[in-house]
């Protein structure tokens, strides 16, 4: 890749920090990464590491009750989403960005049929009449894969199973051709089969529309399966970035190892259950100055105990923050 490609998503030492009785605890520190156009990018991690927060921070989707403080910046062809304005936001939200999450039904309204629901995303964002809004429709449930498209756009999402509500999902996300699809553990709730499907579907709209894909997950096998490079979070924090090749390769940093031995198998399958790493992640507003895999960690010493190791490279493109990487 030439070094003159300026990123498509350009995520810089992004900070969230919740208010959380007075104090301020921050779930997400100092996070770094950049989205390539046509790239699929991982976002790997045990539950509670910040993945999530990340990606609603992308597109500053909090719920309005949580009050977080961002800082650093999140740039997209250059603007800066941080600084952006709410109708800025609104105007990017599904045309430019758009985002899939692990459970469809929080993202469906239960109350509209799934055509109105498409045909609202094209009402907002382009300037189609009402008949070339169901014809688009139409296709693009048909390109997702789903049977029966003319009936399927008056059901509500209740009539559909978990499966096809994600290609719903999927179709409502693609609608406007989006430069950038996050998707946040997008086959997560679902079984095995049709998880695999689903991520085929992905591969191959990837490949057909060209969209850059930020896919979060817990599943190193969805990252051998899908994505080109990856960033490893642990408690709020990078510790490890490269190329998928090279994070099987040569991992550098322990928690990624002790991910790896928590599989099953080394062939990674998704859909397989992890196995427990020994601990937990600490909590946001738990961690202190030293390494926060220390507790965890075989391999850890005093000086890792003392102070935080910086994200260096360790090889060309190849990313860890541990004082003893490989
Ligand atoms: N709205 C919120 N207010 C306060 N804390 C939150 C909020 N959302 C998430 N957190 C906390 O931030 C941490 C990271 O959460 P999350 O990003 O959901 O993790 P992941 O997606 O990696 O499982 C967790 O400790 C979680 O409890
Ligand atoms: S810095 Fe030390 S404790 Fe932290 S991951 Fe590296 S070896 Fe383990
Ligand atoms: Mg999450």
């Amino acid at each position: 890749m030439s070094m003159t490609t300026s990123p498509l998503l350009d995520v810089r030492d992004l900070k969230v920090e919740f208010l959380r009785d007075g104090n301020a605890v921050a779930p997400v520190d100092s996070v770094s990464f950049t989205l390539q156009a046509n790239q699929t990018l991982g976002l790997l991690g045990e539950s509670g590491c910040g993945k999530s927060v990340t990606a609603l921070s992308i597109l500053r989707l909090f719920p309005m009750a949580s009050k977080a403080r961002l800082s650093g910046s999140v740039r997209f062809r250059g603007q800066d989403l941080l600084q952006a304005d709410e109708a800025s936001l609104r105007a990017l939200r599904g045309k430019d960005i758009a985002m899939i999450f692990q459970e469809p039904m929080t993202s469906l309204n239960p109350l509209h049929r799934i055509g109105d629901q498409l045909g609202e995303m094209l009402r907002m964002h382009t300037s189609l009449d009402r008949k070339q809004i169901t014809e688009q429709s139409i296709a693009m449930l048909k390109r997702v894969g789903l049977p029966r498209a003319e009936q399927l756009v008056d059901d509500y999402p209740h009539s559909l199973s978990g499966g096809m509500r994600q290609r719903v999902m999927i179709a409502m996300a693609l609608l406007c051709h989006p430069g950038v699809l996050i998707c946040d553990e997008p086959t997560t709730a679902l079984d095995v089969t049709i998880q695999a499907q689903i991520l085929d579907l992905m591969r191959d709209l990837k490949e057909q529309q060209g969209t850059a894909i930020l896919m979060i997950t817990h599943d190193l096998g969805v990252v051998a399966e899908m994505c080109e490079r990856v960033v490893v979070m642990y408690a709020g924090q990078v510790v490890e970035e490269s190329s998928v090749r090279d994070l099987f390769d040569a991992p550098a940093h322990p928690y990624t190892t002790a991910l790896m031995r928590a599989r099953p198998t080394l062939a990674a399958t998704p859909g397989q259950p992890l196995l427990a790493i020994p601990g937990m992640v600490p909590p946001p507003g738990s961690v202190n100055s030293g390494c926060r895999f220390a507790a965890r960690c075989p391999k850890v010493d005093a000086h890792c105990r003392a102070q935080m190791p910086e994200l260096t490279e360790v090889a060309p493109g190849h990313l860890a923050r541990c004082w003893h990487p490989g």
